[in-house]
């Protein structure tokens, strides 16, 4: 056992060499976790573009994940995964406070929590009058973020920002988001709307997931497709999407399109026009985003290459966001905004590439089948699709790592970590369980992926990896 200790200690220490050695040759050193004054979070990150540095990072994490899971007591191991639920409700506290914001315009390092509360327009001394915001302020919510290494605590009750709470900072003035909560979110440079929906609307629904999902009633087939944890909190009957279309929900719809935003922001700018060979699409050729939301891979696609015929299909409360977003940033850029309902016949004439992305995560193995289908029936033999989605990794070793799809090898960490990576890797199962309760879909693994889009009339014809991007992108060809 303390040589499972050791070995694991011995890959942090040796990762950290690594990372030093790196920066010290390109004469530039691995960013403090307390933030240095004047740089920006995204100047900050450019270090992972070293793919040494990026690979001993995530040695790093997921050694010390492992490391602590070892060597602490398993209640105490137990006991914090089950408090962990309070997290989401302290970031999205100090979120909603306007914390990160606040302690940067009033000081570019840190703030007294009295200058918090009085932003708030509240006193943290009358604790008869305190309000929500004061009191979990006051009392600890900053404090527990700390403890986590969000926010810095430099003397008794004085906060500052740290290189993680900077990446909460919409960028926005406070001024602006007293007015106009939304405001927060639109195009924000933080990462605000995430933090906000998952302890919001997504964060209730989890709530309910497992008596939804031990359900004997429910079997789990596609004809629960309505009955998710989303449904059972929210108690509404139809699609999660239907719930973010109704008049009385356009708050969750503009902030849902952010986190949209939020997601494409943790791959590098561009990196779907470098994942696909866009040089061999003839120019006019036809593109099609199916459920594109706001059309950010569209627009990430015709930046580089502005005279492909780009269609963003989606629901057509969506499709408003999207106009208002490429009015924005792209505005000379000619694309066609289609409302299409996607479980109907495809009306594009003649795609030769579709993109999908991150929508068969959203529904069961029947329905994406349903929805391949009719994008096979819409295509041409050369027609090709790019799936941006997970690849899921067993946790456990495998003998058959090495698929024949090209691209489809595993990223497999060494003993004694976890095959898949452990920490350094747990967003996708975290996304994983998320879909199932928010909607009915699923992150596949590999196999799993290669039997629906079978079920759909596709198979995978090879997996293309951009360093540094999020997720994969897997480009399937007509059976
Ligand atoms: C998770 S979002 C992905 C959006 C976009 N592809 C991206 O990666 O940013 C799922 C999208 O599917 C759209 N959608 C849901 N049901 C749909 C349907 N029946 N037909 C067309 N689009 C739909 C939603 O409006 C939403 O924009």
């Amino acid at each position: 056992m303390a040589a499972t200790l050791r070995a694991l200690a011995s890959l942090i220490s040796a990762s950290a060499d690594t990372i030093d050695a790196r920066c010290a040759a390109a004469g530039t050193s691995f960013p403090d976790l307390e933030g240095a004054p004047g740089a920006s979070a995204v100047s900050s990150e450019a270090v992972y573009d070293d793919p040494a540095i990026s690979r001993s990072a995530d040695i790093i994490i997921a050694a010390a994940g492992q490391l602590i899971a070892a060597v602490r007591r398993p209640q105490d191991s137990l006991f914090n995964l089950a408090y962990s639920v309070i997290i989401p409700a302290a970031l999205r506290t100090a979120n909603l406070a306007c914390v990160p914001e606040i302690i940067r315009e009033e000081a570019p390092v840190q703030c007294h929590v009295d200058v918090l509360a009085k932003k708030n327009n509240t006193d943290p001394l009358k604790l008869g009058k305190l309000t929500l915001y004061a009191l979990l302020i006051a009392a600890g919510v900053l404090r527990l973020l700390v403890t986590h290494h969000v926010f810095r605590e430099v003397e008794p009750n004085v906060f500052a920002n740290n290189r993680i709470s900077c990446v909460l900072d919409s960028g926005k003035d406070v001024s602006i988001l007293k007015d106009s909560p939304l405001e927060k979110y639109v195009e924000a440079e933080g990462y605000c709307a995430i933090v906000d929906a998952m302890a919001d609307e997504i964060g209730k629904a989890l709530l309910h997931f497992p008596q939804t999902l031990i359900d004997p009633s429910r079997p789990g087939s596609d004809i629960h497709e309505m009955d998710t944890a989303f449904n059972r909190a929210f108690n509404f009957d139809r699609q999660i999407f239907d719930w973010y279309g109704l008049p009385e929900n356009s708050f969750y719809l503009a902030r849902v399109t952010e986190v949209l935003n939020d997601t494409r922001r943790l791959s590098p700018p561009g990196a779907i026009a470098r994942a696909y060979p866009w040089g061999d699409v003839p120019e006019g050729a036809t593109v099609v985003d199916v459920g594109g939301g706001l059309g950010l891979l569209a627009m990430d696609v015709m930046r580089e290459y502005p005279k492909l015929n780009m269609i963003i299909q989606d629901r057509p409360g969506m499709l408003e966001e999207a106009k208002k977003y490429w009015h924005r940033q792209m505005p000379d850029t000619p694309v066609t905004f289609q409302a299409h309902d996607f479980f109907e016949p495809q009306p594009a004439n003649k795609p030769v590439v579709y993109i999908l992305s991150l929508i068969l995560h959203d529904w069961s193995d029947e329905w994406s089948a349903k929805i391949l289908r009719h994008m096979r029936n819409g295509a041409l033999a050369e027609t090709r699709i790019i799936i941006v989605e997970h690849v899921l990794q067993h946790a456990c070793r495998t003998d058959n790592a090495a698929d024949i799809t090209p691209g489809a090898n595993e990223d497999v960490f060494p003993e004694p970590l976890l095959p898949n990576g452990g920490l350094a890797r747990a967003n996708p199962y975290l996304l994983d369980v998320q879909m199932m309760g928010a909607m009915n879909g699923q992150e596949k693994t590999l196999e799993h992926m290669k039997r629906v889009l079978h079920m759909g009339g596709w198979k995978i014809e090879h997996i293309s990896r951009v360093p540094n991007a999020f997720r994969p992108y897997i480009i399937a060809a007509p059976l």
